[in-house]
């Protein structure tokens, strides 16, 4: 990446040497590159320039205040799932008007707050929410704009965990039920049907799940038209896959011309959700080896972050590639090794068998793009406290989440009064 680079022998964020930042702020640390931010947002924003597009930014991949504020100054809107990050999103400077509440669960509090505050449009994915959702907007005297998040039935090809758009998925209404769903809809007061959205999955690394899916929402807009819906509007989720070690990721400009061709001619605007391809590849998680220990059968790196810091490869055997902070000679040998935290479980491993240059106590490395789903997915498990996060911008830096004390995160908790007899 252009802006995770070895400089004077040491690995920089833009301008800024890890070194430096490991010392003022210790580690593990995330850091964010805003320019990579910036170059993400605008290439995604490029590739669909001159149609009718709104960019939603998957908030949960990365919400930040820091982040949010940096793509919302380029004009991102957002893409919630929760009340927690549609307070985050307007208070990052996105305007309710672009924002889109998604998520199967949303309860009567979420659905309140999101039509008082005045959102672009909810995604409504079951019988029963929709009916309370219309409880809630008739209640309030609104109008909910709609979309119903339809599962269309194909197989994203991407990791189990992280596939949502088959029959068996929780996610959405069955498409062949929606033209039902939304004469039920239409019916209930409160509601007005205005968009179809569809989501099938993560980390897609091919656009034809993408194309299958967008095309059975298509068809669907025709029935729903027919059926005298004015569908005005698509939500075609996230999804685009990122390079983590060698996938072979469709380009921006293949998926929006992917996109154009199979939608171009619905004269629907159309709402995009990406997460993981605007941050991505914009973030590092920065580690200190505590110690190398020899076992049995193999080598241990043992460094100071773990699962609970960054949870990918545990959860879902994800690869984030590892540079030592200190630039290595090409010629230096490599070996294979373990790299694992500290935490007391075998599955907190972040490579097995990874082959590295050699590297010792006190080591700084490098877990490469980190950006998305990484420290939103963090824990205090094993009462390690949240890591800081960092945004770098040329050679400035600011702390944009800092470690809380161990004081802080035992001031929640409180022991009874009998138990203090
Ligand atoms: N829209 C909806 C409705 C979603 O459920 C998601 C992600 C997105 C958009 C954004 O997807 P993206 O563009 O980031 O692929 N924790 C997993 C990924 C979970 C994705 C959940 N939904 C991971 O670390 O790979």
């Amino acid at each position: 990446s252009p802006y995770f680079t070895y400089q004077d022998g040491v690995l920089h964020a833009e301008g800024v040497a890890l070194p430096d930042l490991a010392a003022t702020v210790g580690t593990p640390f995330y850091c964010y590159s805003t320019a990579a931010l910036e170059a993400n947002y605008r290439a995604f924003a490029d590739a669909f320039e001159g149609s009718d597009t709104g960019i939603c930014y998957a908030l949960k991949a990365n919400s930040n205040l820091a982040v949010i504020r940096t793509l919302a100054k380029l004009g991102a809107g957002a893409d919630v799932v929760s009340e927690g990050e549609m307070r985050r999103a307007l208070a990052g400077g996105i305007p309710a008007d672009r924002i889109v509440f998604s998520g199967v669960g949303k309860t009567r509090e979420e659905m309140r707050s999101a039509l008082e505050s005045g959102i672009f449009q909810l995604n409504v994915e079951s019988i029963p929410e929709l009916e309370a959702l219309s409880q809630v907007a008739s209640s309030l005297d609104r109008t909910a704009a709609i979309a119903i998040r339809v599962n269309p039935d194909v197989d994203a090809k991407t990791h189990a965990k992280i596939a949502t758009g088959k029959k068996e998925n929780k996610f959405g209404i069955d498409i062949d039920h929606a033209r039902q769903t939304y004469a039920r809809a239409a019916a209930l007061p409160g509601i007005k049907p205005v968009a179809v959205a569809v989501h099938i999955g993560s980390q897609l690394t091919s656009l034809e799940p993408f194309r299958a899916a967008f095309e059975r929402v298509v068809e669907l807009v025709h029935a729903l038209r027919e059926d005298g819906h004015d569908i005005q509007r698509l939500d075609l989720g996230g999804g685009l896959g990122i390079l983590y070690r060698d996938e072979d990721v469709p380009s921006l400009d293949a998926y929006a011309g992917m996109v154009r061709s199979i939608t171009g001619n619905l004269g629907c605007h159309v709402t995009l959700e990406p997460g993981r391809a605007l941050v991505g590849n914009a973030g590092i998680l920065v580690s200190k080896v505590i110690y190398r220990k020899t076992g049995v059968h193999r080598e241990f790196l043992i460094v100071d972050a773990a699962m609970n810091d960054l949870i990918r490869p545990s959860l879902y055997d994800a690869w984030h590639t590892i540079l030592p902070v200190a630039e290595e000679d090409q010629d230096a040998p490599r070996t294979r090794i373990d790299v694992v935290g500290p935490v007391c479980e075998s599955g907190d491993t972040f490579a097995v068998q990874r082959v590295l240059p050699h590297l010792d106590q006190d080591d700084l490395v490098a877990f490469l793009s980190a950006g998305a789903y990484g420290a939103v997915m963090s824990s205090t498990y094993n009462t390690r406290p949240l890591v800081p996060e960092v945004l770098v911008s040329g050679s400035d830096h600011a702390v944009v989440r800092r470690r809380p004390t161990v004081e802080e995160m035992l001031a929640a908790e409180q022991v009874p009064a009998w138990l203090e007899k």
